[in-house]
């Protein structure tokens, strides 16, 4: 009797998707993503902290609906793999995290992968008309990387050729679709509103494509400088109300991007002889890169595929079909022991197991740091004035006003009653003020001054109250005398 293969679920939690997919073999069972863009696209890009808690919330959910998708139970599942890097640290925490645990209490084979290895795992799903023919370049385009990859095997032989050296491509089009007033993200707007837009009316820069750049930056590439290019301009000529100048800014933009993208993929593929290229990464969904990309590579005789929508953002079945693979050949799982790692290398396909199981390529130069914080310090500054949605940490008054009311109180305290009255505001502002990082001395002294006073002013009240009560009662013949 032949053994069933085996059942694994992908658990992808690098960014602000939380995916869970399902695949036997090479056959997709289920994908489920949920997205938490919602929560962040006010502050115009992903806010690490928030993604986390998003990926603790939606998990239980998406894991349940994945499960009854694949029409499977929690029995069936005999592996679980998870993205442990590279990406934001706080939000993999929480996929790997969870990940053990599920493995831990199904006690099954547990797989800590590569996320970006993993967008090209989509390829290894006959079962959606992938197939992985190798070796192969991967162009890895979304909102938190732009990497060049050469796959020469995708479970052995890994090694990042290129990378960003600033802001990765889907970051570029969020930022200038917020400068050109789109709404967030700004990758699919600029899309949109660029297909009434003449591509050739202004021309950005390219950044990395002169002659000086090609020693060391041949396949790397910088979205920084036309970012700004294309702010200094809007800043100088730029008319929001003007939808015809927004088009063409925005299509003058995004060729900018796509020519950069293309060019450097397919030079990658001839310099090191592979005639293929796979796109992956939200960015992949732009319909100017799938163009040019496709007509381009059939020009340079590189067959050029791209996965369709579902498969191209982050997801957790490119995890599970990777870490299927991975069981297929018997590569050892990994150990319980793995820490989520932002800045993984390509190279690295799976975290976790002895260093000689894997054959590591010739390590990637470039550094992935960037990956992990899609809000920089220019993207906080440029929010500020909205402090509902960012609390800065102000002069504390109301640990001072909470002491002050504390200190009258108690001087009161002996005036029949009077006491009362700031001892209460002393005891609100107190409270209120408690979990101020500046002003715990000041509010604790001023509620416990508060509290003694509120004490004293009610045992004053009480005892200068009695008398006059039962006089009261006593003269309305309520009270014996
Ligand atoms: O892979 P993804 O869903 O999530 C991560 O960033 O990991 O990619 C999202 C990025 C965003 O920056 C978004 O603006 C960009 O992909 N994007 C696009 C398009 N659709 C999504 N960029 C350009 N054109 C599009 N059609
Ligand atoms: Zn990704």
């Amino acid at each position: 009797m032949s053994e069933r293969v085996p059942v694994v679920v992908g658990i992808e939690t690098s960014c602000d998707e939380t995916g869970v997919g399902i695949v036997q073999g090479d056959t997709l069972l289920a994908n489920v993503i949920a997205s938490s863009m919602d929560q962040h696209a006010r502050f115009g890009g992903v806010v690490p902290e928030v993604a986390a808690r998003a990926h603790l919330e939606a998990l239980p959910q998406v894991m349940d609906d994945a499960l009854k998708q694949a029409g499977l139970d929690r029995a069936d599942i005999d592996a679980v793999a998870v993205t442990s890097g590279p990406g934001l640290a706080g939000a993999l925490m929480v996929g790997v995290g969870w990940a053990k645990g599920l493995a831990q209490s199904l006690d099954v084979p547990f797989y800590a992968v590569n996320h970006l290895v993993g967008h090209v795992g989509v390829e290894l799903l006959s079962s959606e008309g992938r197939q992985l023919d190798t070796p192969t370049v991967a162009l890895l385009v979304s909102g938190g990387h732009t990497s060049l990859l050469l796959v020469r095997d995708i479970v052995d032989d890994v090694e990042g050729v290129g990378d960003t050296i600033d802001d990765a491509a889907g970051e570029a089009f969020d930022k200038v679709g917020r400068l050109l007033g789109l709404p967030y993200p700004g990758g699919p707007q600029i899309d949109r509103v660029a297909k009434d837009g003449d591509p050739t009316r202004y021309t950005f820069p390219r950044g990395l494509t002169q002659a000086k750049d090609q020693d060391k930056h041949r396949f790397n590439f910088s979205f920084s400088g036309l970012k700004t290019a294309v702010a200094r301009w809007w800043e100088a000529n730029g008319d929001p109300t003007d939808h015809q100048m927004v088009a063409d800014v925005a299509a003058s933009f995004q060729e900018a991007v796509v020519d950069v993208l293309v060019t450097k993929a397919l030079d990658a593929c001839e310099y090191h002889g592979v005639p293929r290229l796979v796109l992956g990464g939200g960015v992949s969904a732009n319909s100017r890169l799938r163009e040019v990309a496709l007509a381009r590579g059939a020009e340079r005789n590189i067959d050029v595929r791209i996965p369709p929508l579902a498969l191209c953002t982050d997801n957790g079945a490119m995890i599970a079909s990777l870490a299927s693979e991975m069981l297929r050949r018997g590569r050892p799982a990994t150990s319980m022991s793995v820490a989520a790692t932002s800045t993984l290398s390509p190279s690295v396909t799976q975290a976790g197991v002895d260093e000689g199981a894997i054959h590591t390529a010739q390590k990637s130069t470039t550094d992935h740091s960037n990956d992990s914080v899609s809000v920089t310090d220019d993207d906080v500054s440029a929010l500020a004035g909205k402090e509902d949605t960012l609390r800065k940490v102000r002069t504390p008054w109301t640990p001072l006003l909470s002491l002050l009311f504390g200190v009258l109180a108690v001087a009161l305290s002996p005036a029949f009653g009077l006491g009362m009255i700031p001892a209460v505001l002393g005891i609100i502002s107190g409270h209120r003020a408690r979990k101020h990082p500046r002003g715990r001395v000041q509010s604790a002294m001023g509620l416990t001054l508060s509290y003694f006073a509120l004490a004293v002013s009610i045992a004053v009240a009480v005892v200068v109250a009695t008398p006059i009560i039962r006089a009261l009662l006593i003269s309305g013949g309520f009270l014996l005398p």
